[in-house]
């Protein structure tokens, strides 16, 4: 059997939302208005999630208010806005944000981009998704989603124009000569002239090439049309991987369609979510694990569940059994998680209770552990060629990133999983990809 395409160590993604995953993190956490609203809670999780050498921090975004029993929000701020403010208080650490390719142009969004890009020294991912929620398309002059189909076409369009934009300066377009009275080599900037079903964009752009030619391409996505995309165009993928067979038939899948694209399969990183519960005994890790269960609200669950997978959960406690019955294996609007959800509860008789131990923070892994038995699960995975890393998902913020950076980032060092020093300045140098190169030939 061929080798996995797998870096030789982990890279390690910060989920930044919120008071954290959980739906009822707030209701633990000690200022849960200003940790969500105000940005020193960012600022100072960031920070600390450099301090450990983490790859990026991560936020996931949604363009529509929620309401959910739990009082839940989980995404009010806009991210690049966000990521701007952590960007001046921060050096080396990545910065992903979420933008959907469904709601705004690719002209602004490349525009934002590439400002942060350039601010940031070269450290910002771009999460790219196309949207799944009905109530987003109302708050954009449509009455409903437009068809999946037609969303994956134009998320493919837009990515060819906002490529063209970042790449249509040379890197030494700016002379900045005083002598000459030249500020910019006007030869060196260029039209992109692209007209298509979605755009008509005639450039040139009015933004330098910024430090990494172009942010990190993400993608968030799990079905067969997401690890195509991530195949064709994506350098880092988040998802929902449950298992370490589950992960290595994701993760050859997409790593085999960036090959039949001509891409090199080290160069797209597979970065499921994880949920991690630590203590310094597995008894101490469960039960944190169960304080965060017995804080969680049953109600806000089910909604969440009812929003995004189409079921229609109501009334049920903490001890009823969650009907599988009515679970669709996908959704209208998105195919992704529906699949994952419907797997871990189709087979097994399942209470609220547990449910809320399984999808702690959404249908991600839970991970209930020492410091040791989670670095032994990391190695496992990174050696089956199961993923790249992790994007971490604590249930409460900052208290369950404190537990992960002081307890299993040394354990991960020592065993020499995880980087003890940023090489690089960028994204991509922590990720180990190449700055995109261009053609003009
Ligand atoms: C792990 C994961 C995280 C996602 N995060 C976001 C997000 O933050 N914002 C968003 O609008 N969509 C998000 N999505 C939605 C996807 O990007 C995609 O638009 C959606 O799954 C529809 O595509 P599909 O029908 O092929 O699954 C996420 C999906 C997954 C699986």
């Amino acid at each position: 059997m061929a080798e996995p395409d797998v870096s030789s160590t982990l890279h390690l993604n910060l989920l930044l939302n919120a008071n954290g995953g959980n739906h009822s993190a707030w209701r633990v956490a000690d200022d849960p208005v200003a940790n969500v609203l105000g940005l020193k809670n960012y600022i100072a999780t960031a920070q600390a999630a450099e301090r450990a050498k983490f790859d990026a921090v991560f936020l996931a975004d949604r363009l529509a208010f929620v309401e959910n029993p739990a009082g839940w929000l989980w995404s009010p701020l806009e991210p690049i806005t966000t990521m701007s403010a952590v960007a001046s208080h921060t050096e080396r650490i990545g910065l992903i944000v979420t933008a959907s390719t469904t709601f705004i142009e690719p002209y602004n969004l490349a525009r934002m981009l590439g400002s942060l890009d350039h601010f940031s020294n070269g450290r910002v991912g771009w999460n790219i998704v196309n949207g799944y929620n009905p109530d987003a398309a109302r708050n954009f002059g449509l009455t409903e989603l437009p068809p999946r189909e037609k969303r994956y076409d134009r998320m493919y369009e837009f990515i060819e124009v906002v490529s063209a934009l970042w790449d249509s300066w040379d890197d030494d377009a700016i002379v900045a000569d005083r002598t000459s009275h030249r500020y910019v080599d006007p030869e060196k900037v260029h039209r992109i002239d692209h007209v298509g079903e979605h755009f008509r964009v005639a450039g040139p752009f009015n933004v330098p090439r910024s430090p990494q030619g172009r942010p990190v391409y993400i993608q968030a996505g799990l079905s067969a049309d997401n690890r195509e995309f991530a195949g064709a165009i994506g350098e880092g993928v988040y998802t929902n991987l449950q298992s370490v067979e589950e992960g290595v038939v994701f993760t050859q899948d997409v790593k085999r369609r960036a090959r039949l694209h001509g891409r090199n399969p080290s160069h797209v990183l597979v970065l499921p979510g994880l949920v991690p519960h630590v203590g310094s005994t597995m008894a101490e890790a469960l039960r944190q694990q169960e304080e965060v269960v017995e804080a969680s609200d049953p109600d806000g669950l089910l909604h969440s569940l009812n929003v995004m997978y189409g079921t229609q959960y109501a009334g049920l406690g903490m001890d009823d059994v969650v009907p599988a019955s009515e679970l669709p294996e996908r959704s209208f609007t998105m195919v992704s998680t529906p699949g994952v959800f419907a797997r871990l509860i189709r087979d097994r008789e399942t209470t609220v209770r547990d449910l809320l131990r399984l999808m702690d923070v959404d249908a991600h892994r839970v991970l209930v552990g020492t410091p040791e038995s989670i670095a032994d699960d990391f190695g496992r995975w990174l050696g089956a060629g199961a993923s790249d890393g992790f994007t971490i998902m604590p249930s409460l913020l900052p208290s369950g990133f404190e537990d992960f950076a002081d307890q299993v980032v040394p354990v991960l060092q020592e065993r020499g999983l995880f980087r003890r020093e940023y090489e690089g300045e960028t994204l991509r140098s922590h990720y180990g990809l190449p700055r995109p190169v261009v053609d003009r030939g």
